[in-house]
């Protein structure tokens, strides 16, 4: 079983997770995998329309690369640090999810790992060394190849990492047959990467356009010619952003879509799920007039009317992610692992022996009166930490007192017939997998925490007791 390391209280932990990954996705998609070829191309439209006698023009050349700096200076601090951020505070919150991805994707993962390590130092190559090769056109040819074989490989590492996000939500085939091709090739994978391609692409045009009104505003020729373009990468690539956005939607299986409309904020945000459709078409069809209006009259385009779609576009991204990450409950691992880190298979066992039996940390496996909260703090912590919290965010007393009235005392058999029967009415939480002692345990704890409106604490802070049945000591006996 698990051994669980970390628990935030206030915020939730799947919380944590999901802010620094979508804050990630918005720097990688909007700045790198989109961005790298925008750039690229523009940097090439310069040496195009040079006048004769240069290599570029000079003037708009610097204005790309005032661009490039800000992607440059953003990727490689906040975009870097949130990118190891995502695997560091999910290795944490889920070690056992964690694991189990790395013996399938391990290849994949030490591919990822070099084609990372390259992308950085094309990225320094293709920053650092602009303003030298601009000294000749041969140079200047072989400084835009540069940005785009950075561009290609920011592409693969997204590539490598959505087989692994895809694999999450739907392992397909590899749930029978364990191998890594199986888990690559999940049903969601190429689904996800076309969706994401085009998308990536429309959020670094429609971030270069917001970008240009900084570094040109006072030149009004250079900024025309820039929305000019950024209009026309629009064009290409948001309705192929629709288009797939769409299709993606149309392959998620049965059971994520029944669990979206909780996936968008919680249930008391049922009407989110209409407004991440709303979001999408308002973003896209918001971008697409934009670009419109940019190809035929650039110079009519003002600040805020590009900040607006720019705004939406972000919203619909972020909000996919919020929703990727939800539907795929009650599973970590479709099919393969519960939410809460247990594995399916293990079920059976778990109901039969009860999970404390089996833990890794837990202070007793002999629940009597007097043990009872303890234990039911264990339970808690094995079978409902992963997405509630005792008092902060999605509180577990918060949950049961809207169901049964708040300022009321919870009835200790009510919480207890609730919990067999959650995962039914609830489809996004896993089954309860302990016996009854233990949801006798869970239930007492519960109604305790009512009253004593104590936050429960992780083994970062309050360290661990190995289960007393899987000691050093009883193992020498
Ligand atoms: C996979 C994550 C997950 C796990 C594990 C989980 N829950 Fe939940 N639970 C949720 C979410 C999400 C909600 C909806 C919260 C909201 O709407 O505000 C919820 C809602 C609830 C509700 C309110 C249901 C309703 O109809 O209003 C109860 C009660 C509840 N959980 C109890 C539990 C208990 C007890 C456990 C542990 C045995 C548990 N949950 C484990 C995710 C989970």
């Amino acid at each position: 079983m698990d051994f669980p390391l970390f628990h935030l209280d206030w915020l939730n932990n799947r919380f944590l997770i999901a802010v620094i990954a979508i804050l990630h996705v918005l720097i990688n998609h909007g700045l790198a995998v989109g961005f790298i070829p925008y750039i690229t191309w523009l940097e090439y439209k310069g040496v195009k329309n040079s006048p004769s006698n240069q290599i570029t023009d000079f003037e708009w050349d610097n204005f790309i690369y005032k661009k490039m700096k800000v992607a440059f200076i953003i990727t490689t601090t906040i975009g870097a640090m949130t990118g190891v951020g995502i695997w560091f505070s999910a290795a944490l919150i889920s070690p056992s999810s964690i694991a189990s991805l790395i013996r399938v994707f391990f290849w994949a993962w030490f591919i990822e790992w070099i084609v990372f390590v390259t992308e950085v130092v094309l990225i320094l190559i293709y920053f650092l060394t602009w303003k030298n090769a601009n000294k000749s056109l041969h140079s200047k040819m072989r400084h835009i190849r540069f940005g785009w074989f950075l561009a290609v490989f920011s592409w693969i590492t997204m590539a490598l990492i959505v087989a692994i996000l895809g694999f999450m939500m739907d392992p397909g085939n590899w749930n029978n047959d364990h191998s890594l091709i199986n888990g690559v090739f999940n049903p969601i994978y190429l689904p996800q990467l076309l969706f994401r391609t085009p998308t990536a692409m429309l959020v670094g045009g429609v971030y270069g356009m917001t970008l240009a009104f900084f570094f040109a505003r006072k030149n009004k020729e250079l900024l025309k010619r820039s929305v000019k373009l950024s209009s026309k990468w629009i064009l290409v690539w948001a309705p192929l952003s629709l288009f797939a956005a769409f299709n993606y939607w149309n392959v998620l299986p049965e059971a994520m879509v029944e669990n979206m409309s909780t996936a968008v904020g919680t249930m008391d945000f049922q009407e989110y799920y209409d407004i991440l459709k709303i979001v999408i078409i308002v973003a896209i069809s918001s971008v697409l007039i934009l670009a419109m209006f940019g190809v035929f009259t650039p110079s009519k385009i003002k600040m805020w009317m590009v900040v607006i779609p720019c705004f939406f576009v972000f919203g619909f991204l972020g909000m996919f992610e919020r929703v990727r990450e939800f539907i795929r409950k009650p599973y970590v691992i479709g099919g393969y692992m519960y939410s809460n880190l247990l594995r399916v298979e293990d079920y059976p066992l778990y109901k039969k022996d009860g999970v404390l039996k089996h833990a890794t940390y837990a202070s007793t496996t002999e629940i009597t009166e007097e043990n009872k909260i303890e234990a039911g703090r264990d339970v808690f912590m094995l079978t409902c930490s992963r997405c509630h919290t005792a008092k902060g965010v999605n509180s577990i007393t918060y949950v049961f007192e809207r169901m049964y009235g708040f300022g009321k005392p919870l009835d200790v058999a009510s919480v207890a017939g609730y919990i067999p029967n959650m995962h039914m009415g609830r489809t996004y939480m896993p089954p309860f997998p302990g016996n009854e002692k233990e949801l006798d345990a869970l239930a007492h704890f519960i109604k305790s925490l009512q009253t004593s409106g104590e936050s429960v604490e992780g083994a970062q802070t309050k360290g661990v007791k190995i289960n007393p049945v899987n000691s050093v000591e009883q193992f020498k006996k």
